[in-house]
């Protein structure tokens, strides 16, 4: 952050505060506000905060008018085509492409934190086996905290690498897992002969009946779903977990707040809300009174997969998807499925439709990345999980950037209270 030397002065009934403007490496200047209450006794109010830079990061750069997201600067669309998902990790947890010593050493590390305690399989029987996989994820995350009490040691850096490794290379385990147990079948252990794209797969589908083989194609669009969903800048879960994290938190306990604001279905949940709206239309003939719902404010539907809080132009993970959608469709020699050419006709329908047009609407990552999941046969409850997957290298990157930084402090924001005025306690026979 450095000085742009311009100074912004609000005035307030006859009270005036100068507010220092600071530049970043890209993207608007910020207003400091933090003197505004001191100087004119006023809070801020932005709910949602839209207008708001909670933190300064060096991690993740999203230029949403233009449809740029860079990470540590390098193009979404070039880290999709040319590097791996441990590359990505390793750029987002470090700030630079490794070399391939760094990425051999680093994979290794990974690769050795891949196994979970076995009490924590223990654990997975306590749940219903008709539970949702983002209900196991969230409670077996938050329990890592009680198999590694160091994880507490947030001010170690070595404690807080250690953690990071953990966590990436476990996600894929728990995740795997959380599905295994709901169908019912025997857990598939970790094979470290295997990428991490592969090893999951493996891990999802392999049956330790037989052997399984890998479909490099169906890999390659995995690691790239990985990639895709990695980091998001300041989002609702990667804010949930600086929020937590900026109490002092264990980073399990951070990662597993991250994991439960993502699960709604305006953020993480909507690659699962995605397929449910495609089942619920049913067929092409339904669109047109479905675009009608979506249209009419009261009837509460919203077209899902379309439209975002950053980008109002296009979002550049939906192009890479479309173009891997492709490709997986026709690896797997799909054609002719209703729910996609379903999905096809909706989106041509509503990017030359002017509600959606008017309102800068156009399709996110998560209208294609839920076509792609559900042809290559990953269940419809188990999307949001693998977001959460993805999304667990850009979580604990930017809890690691925020613990590192000086004079960090609790998040604790204020509000314009609305409810009723100081009054009197009136006991039961007073209420009347
Ligand atoms: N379908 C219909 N209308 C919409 C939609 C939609 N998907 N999204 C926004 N609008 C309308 C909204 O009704 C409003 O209209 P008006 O100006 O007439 O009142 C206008 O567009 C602006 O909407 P907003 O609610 O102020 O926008 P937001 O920035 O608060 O919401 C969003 C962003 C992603 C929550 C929203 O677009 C949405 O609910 N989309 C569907 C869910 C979805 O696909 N979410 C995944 C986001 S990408 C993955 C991730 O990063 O988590």
């Amino acid at each position: 952050m450095t000085e742009s030397g311009k100074v912004a002065t609000v005035t307030l009934e006859g009270k005036s505060a100068s507010l220092p403007v600071h530049s970043g490496t890209l993207g608007p200047d910020v207003l400091d506000i933090r003197k505004i209450t001191a100087d004119l006794g006023v809070f801020t109010f932005d709910p949602g905060y839209g207008e708001t830079a909670s933190c300064t990061s060096k991690i993740t750069f999203i230029d949403g008018d233009k449809g740029i997201l860079l990470h540590r600067g390098y193009p979404i669309a070039q880290l999709a085509e040319q590097a791996t998902f441990t590359e990505v990790a390793y750029l987002l947890l470090n700030g630079e492409l490794p070399t391939t010593t760094e990425h051999d050493a680093f994979v290794d590390t990974l690769k050795s934190h891949t196994l979970l305690h076995e009490q924590i399989r223990n654990f997975f029987n306590g749940f219903r086996r008709d539970a949702h996989p983002m209900a196991i994820l969230c409670g077996t995350v938050g329990a890592l905290s009680a198999f590694y009490s160091d994880a507490n040691d947030i001010s170690n850096a070595a404690s807080r690498n250690l953690s990071a490794m953990r966590l990436i290379a476990k996600l894929p385990t728990i995740a795997a897992w959380a599905y295994k147990y709901t169908q019912g079948e025997a857990f598939v252990y970790p094979r470290n002969d295997l990428t991490y794209a592969e090893n999951f797969l493996s891990m999802m589908f392999a049956h330790p009946s037989e052997p399984y083989k890998i479909n490099p194609i169906l890999a390659r669009a995995m690691d790239r779903i990985l990639i895709l969903h990695a980091d998001h800048e300041q989002n609702a879960s990667t804010s949930t977990v600086r929020m937590a994290g900026s109490t002092g938190a264990n980073p399990f306990a951070c990662v597993a707040a991250g994991i439960a604001a993502l699960w709604g279905p305006a953020h993480g949940g909507a690659n699962e809300a995605v397929l449910k709206m495609l089942a619920k239309i049913g067929s092409k003939d339904n669109i047109p009174e479905f675009i009608a719902q979506v249209k009419d404010k009261n009837s509460g539907v919203r077209l899902m997969g379309f439209g975002h809080r950053v980008y109002k132009n296009f979002d550049p993970r939906a192009k890479i998807m479309q173009a891997t959608c492709h490709e997986v469709l026709g690896e797997l020699g799909i054609k002719d499925d209703p729910l996609l050419d379903l999905a096809v006709e909706l989106e041509k329908i509503a990017i030359n439709d002017e509600y959606f047009v008017k309102r800068s609407l156009y399709p996110n990552v998560d209208f294609y990345s839920g076509i792609i999941l559900k042809a290559m046969g990953i269940p419809t409850s188990m999307f949001t999980v693998l977001f959460a997957l993805a999304r667990t290298t850009g979580w604990i990157s930017q809890w690691k950037e925020m613990i590192e930084e000086p004079g960090q402090r609790i998040s604790r924001p204020r509000q314009l209270y609305t409810g009723s005025p100081e009054r009197d306690f009136t006991p039961f026979a007073k209420r009347g």
